[in-house]
């Protein structure tokens, strides 16, 4: 199956794909009406193949931006029927939604990282606290900041730490490592890990620098050595709006740059995020 089946490529550093012609007027029929029986089979047949093309890219290059996704006003309908194509959409017990809105909080009176603010938010892996963090983090761009200041970072660490010193490697697949929880996720307990841990051939990577605790001084030396390389590594892009965004968080690392919120809801950036699982009864070309 050619890759330009379904997509067209742009030239980007990432890889930035539009749907083409038919495979968009498919999936407007799906996400955005009935389907018709006449459509059904094609419906279908695209639903697969989108399916797997999306979950090749998301192993092989670590995230997939599709431009210009048709799309309604109700977004959060399309971004979960895209979730149970792709995999299964999960909900964590501290989540106040399935579907989270990204954008900055007047209330939130601190200066943390995190979904609800317009602070620089560096380069992570999402849920980093909780044992299972989800396998892809799915985000809708609805708006962007009025001043397009708001650029994303993306890194796909697999490159650094294939060429990485043998012993660092070992020290960043040892547990010591302590990733701690922030406030709004009450009662869940702080989890020991190491950073790095292989599976199926595949590094996966677990890190969020500013609540992580290194506990012992060749760990810390070592993570900070890791945290250069991703830096100097990192992709920043502008996602236009209407771009679905995939992102494979157990191989890659993604962020944000500080912006000015406009403190206005209706006119804020916003974007909507939904965690996908995968299928494990699918997984014929899993992560
Ligand atoms: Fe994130």
């Amino acid at each position: 199956m050619s890759k330009k089946e379904i997509f067209i490529i742009e030239e980007a550093s990432l890889p930035s794909l539009r749907l083409t012609d038919e495979a968009n007027y498919l999936a407007s029929d799906y996400l955005n009406k009935a389907i018709d029986s006449e459509q059904k089979e094609k419906t279908k047949s695209f639903l697969y193949k989108f399916r797997l093309q999306i979950l090749d890219y998301i192993k092989s290059e670590g995230i997939v931006v599709i431009e210009n996704f048709p799309c309604n006003s109700d977004s959060e309908n399309v971004l979960n029927k895209i979730g149970s194509v792709i995999g299964i959409p999960i909900k964590y017990e501290h989540q106040y939604a399935l579907i989270m809105d990204i954008t900055p909080d007047i209330n939130n009176a601190g200066d943390l990282p995190g979904y609800n603010s317009s602070e620089r938010f560096d380069l992570h892996t999402d849920l980093s606290f909780v044992e299972n963090p989800p396998d892809i983090v799915c985000l809708y761009v609805v708006r962007q900041d009025i001043n397009h200041d708001a650029e994303s970072l993306f890194c796909n660490p697999e490159k650094i730490l294939f060429r990485l010193d043998k012993s660092l490697l070992e020290e960043l697949q040892l547990a010591n490592y302590l990733f701690k929880s922030p406030e709004y996720f009450q009662g869940i307990i702080d989890i020991r890990h190491s950073v790095i841990s292989k599976s199926e051939e595949k590094y996966h990577v677990r890190f969020r620098k500013d609540m992580m605790q290194s506990l012992t001084w060749k760990s810390y030396l070592t993570a900070e050595y890791f945290w250069n390389e991703i830096q100097e590594n990192a992709i920043e892009y502008m996602p236009k709006e209407n771009s679905l965004i995939f992102i494979n968080n157990k191989t890659s690392m993604h962020g944000r740059s500080k912006f000015e919120s406009s403190h206005d809801r209706n006119n804020d950036r916003l974007l909507k995020r939904l965690y996908i699982n995968l299928d494990i009864k699918r997984r014929d070309n899993g992560l």
